[in-house]
């Protein structure tokens, strides 16, 4: 079906959404990856369509439906997700709230890795990945207008969001508690602080639609005023 454009706060705005886990690849059969639904990312990502945003959604494997008026770009590892975050600019806005995972194997075997019959685990040598946001927002030609972090921490919420903010070069971060208490990696909620150079603006524990709704409104209002 044809969608008419929706006309709201982001009409003939591009924004690039990250969202998501990683999958990267020991071998054929096995991969390392983490516990992100992709729910936040997808909510933000529907949120911007509905404001009347053109909309790339970046996505590791998740087990969500591709939100309404969005183009859905699939990818499995970090390197594939900074390609495809590429190749999607230029950009007005770029959020990203996919969970990259930080590192992968040095190798991919090309065949299953079998027992030895030793005892002996396989040895896992690891490198590091990419950093998305870091690589799009030190951008000196193409950097997106808006350039919106998240951070994903298990302690010291704000201190550790502040230094990632200046770390990375993005305008905004949305601190994220992602203690296995909360429930916020896979829950419906989430419970976030924005931080900027301006300041902390924390906000209530609310559902990830509202989150991503609300995050648009703020985005939209950032626009209007410069
Ligand atoms: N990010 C990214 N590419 C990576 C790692 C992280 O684009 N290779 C992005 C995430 O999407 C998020 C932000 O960087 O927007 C912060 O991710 P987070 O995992 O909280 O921070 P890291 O910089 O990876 O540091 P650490 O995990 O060690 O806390
Ligand atoms: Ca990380």
């Amino acid at each position: 079906a044809i969608l008419a454009p929706v006309v709201g706060p982001l009409s003939g705005r591009h924004v690039i959404v990250t969202a998501g886990p990683t999958h990267e690849p020991i071998d054929p059969v096995r991969y390392i990856a983490n516990r992100s639904s992709g729910k936040q990312g997808y909510a933000i990502a529907a949120a911007a369509a509905a404001a009347g945003a053109r909309v790339t959604l970046v996505s590791g494997p998740v087990d969500l439906a591709p939100p309404v008026g969005v183009t859905v770009i699939e990818i499995e590892t970090a390197r594939d997700m900074l390609a495809a975050v590429e190749i999607a600019l230029p950009a007005d806005v770029a959020i990203f709230a996919a969970a990259v995972a930080d590192w992968r194997p040095v190798h991919e075997a090309a065949s299953k890795i079998k027992k030895d019959g030793s005892g002996a685990a396989p040895p896992l040598a690891m490198t590091e990945n990419p950093d998305i946001l870091a690589t799009i927002a030190h951008r000196s030609a193409g950097r997106p207008g808006l350039v919106v972090g998240f951070a994903a921490e298990t302690d010291d919420l704000i201190a550790n969001a502040s230094v990632k903010l200046n770390k990375k070069g993005c305008d905004v971060i949305v601190a994220n508690d992602v203690s296995a208490e909360g429930g916020v990696m896979g829950g419906a909620e989430n419970e976030v602080a924005l931080v900027t150079s301006e300041g902390i603006e924390r906000w209530p524990r609310m559902p990830k639609g509202e989150v991503g709704r609300r995050l648009v409104a703020w985005i939209g209002a950032r626009l209007a005023n410069g």
